[in-house]
């Protein structure tokens, strides 16, 4: 199969393309809505301040990671090297793309494993949708030697999708399935559209200990979908979904017996605090990194990681915490529509 004849490869390509170009847009964001308290006579020098971080059996010097996009297409192939070219020179970690159609089609595997050649040494993610079989998990992990898997959970975006899928039922079952017999540790991810305490508490039922919330506030899988349709009838859904914030506020009540994770969003490294401060191990940026590679170069990019992590370490001067256990532990103040949402749902910060 030609590469760009496979639909899937299509889609892909179109993905990419209206991701680009909703970043110019300025979307909402609920960081806004949390605040710091700021402290004058901090008690920590820039030296000082270690932002390493640990989940499971991952020990990372900066809590960033670049987040599932690529792979599937010849731009996408492009678009996976770049990333991985950014990824190797800043140690953090990568997620590819949903790896279904090189499962499908095994000519296009090399749109995935190229990242694999150029950050040979480094922590990727492998990714599937939650229907993908136990099977195509385990291929999908072995293609890439994959540290872990991704799968992704993205139901609003299936259904605006004209030729999305229509049957759930079968998603909890396959995913407490392939936590259970792969064995690499197993995230389970959001697409930007959050993830609320009971789709937290199903998940920690069925056994899965790595969460993604990946929030509502960046890429915008509802209005992308919505663009592809020939009505373009569903934009009223545009802002569903929990926003990374929320979600956060959300998984309080799992930080003890799982790795939550946060995506969906992040443009700054305030942002980025703010999503420490609110339990995360780590932070997750895609459509950031994707403008940056795509629009500015490999270099630029790499030059971003450092410069993103380089001031989220003197933010935490300003909070006066000298590592993300104290990071979490330092006051943050609400917004009134935060305050709301965090009573009605009986939610602790
Ligand atoms: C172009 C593009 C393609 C994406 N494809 C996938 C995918 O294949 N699998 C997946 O789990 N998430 C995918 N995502 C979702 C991201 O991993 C992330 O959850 C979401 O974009 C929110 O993060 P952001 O606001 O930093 O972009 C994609 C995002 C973008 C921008």
């Amino acid at each position: 199969m030609n590469r760009e004849t496979d639909p899937r490869s299509r889609r892909k390509n179109e993905h990419v393309r209206h991701a680009l170009e909703q970043a110019s847009q300025t979307a909402f964001s609920d960081f806004d809505n949390v605040h710091f308290v700021h402290q004058s006579i901090p008690s920590v020098n820039m030296e000082d301040v270690d932002l390493s971080t640990r989940f499971g059996p991952f020990a990372l010097p900066r809590p960033l990671y670049i987040n599932a996009m690529t792979g599937g297409s010849e731009w996408t192939r492009e678009i996976n090297g770049k990333l991985a070219e950014v990824a190797q020179a800043t140690g953090v970690p990568m997620a590819v793309g949903s790896m279904h159609a090189a499962l499908k089609h095994p000519e296009l595997s090399d749109s995935f494993t190229i990242v694999r050649t150029r950050y040979p040494d480094g922590i990727i993610f492998a990714n599937v949708g939650a229907d993908i079989s136990l099977d195509g998990a385990k291929r999908a992990v072995d293609m890439l030697r994959a540290d872990a898997l991704q799968i992704h959970i993205n139901a609003p975006q299936e259904l605006i999708m004209p030729e999305g899928d229509r049957n759930f039922k079968s998603w909890r079952g396959n995913i407490e399935n392939i936590v259970r017999h792969v064995d690499v540790p197993v995230i389970i991810k959001e697409v930007g559209f959050g993830m609320s305490r009971e789709t937290l508490q199903t998940l920690k039922d069925i056994g899965v200990q790595y969460a993604d919330v990946s929030g509502k506030g960046g890429t915008n899988f509802a209005s992308i979908e919505n663009l592809r349709r020939e009505n373009k009838d569903m934009a009223y859904l545009s802002s569903w979904g929990l926003s990374t914030a929320i979600s956060l506020l959300e998984a309080q009540p799992f930080g003890g017996d799982m790795h939550i994770l946060a995506s969906g969003g992040i443009k700054t490294p305030l942002d980025a605090m703010k999503c420490l401060a609110l339990g995360a191990k780590a932070v997750g940026m895609s459509r950031l990194m994707l403008e940056q590679v795509e629009h500015h170069g490999v270099e630029a990019a790499i030059d971003h990681v450092e410069q993103f992590h380089h001031q989220m370490r003197k933010i935490s001067i300003l909070i006066d915490a000298k590592d993300i256990e104290e990071i979490t532990s330092r006051p943050l103040v609400l917004s009134p529509e935060v305050i709301s949402w965090q009573r009605q749902r009986a939610l602790d910060k």
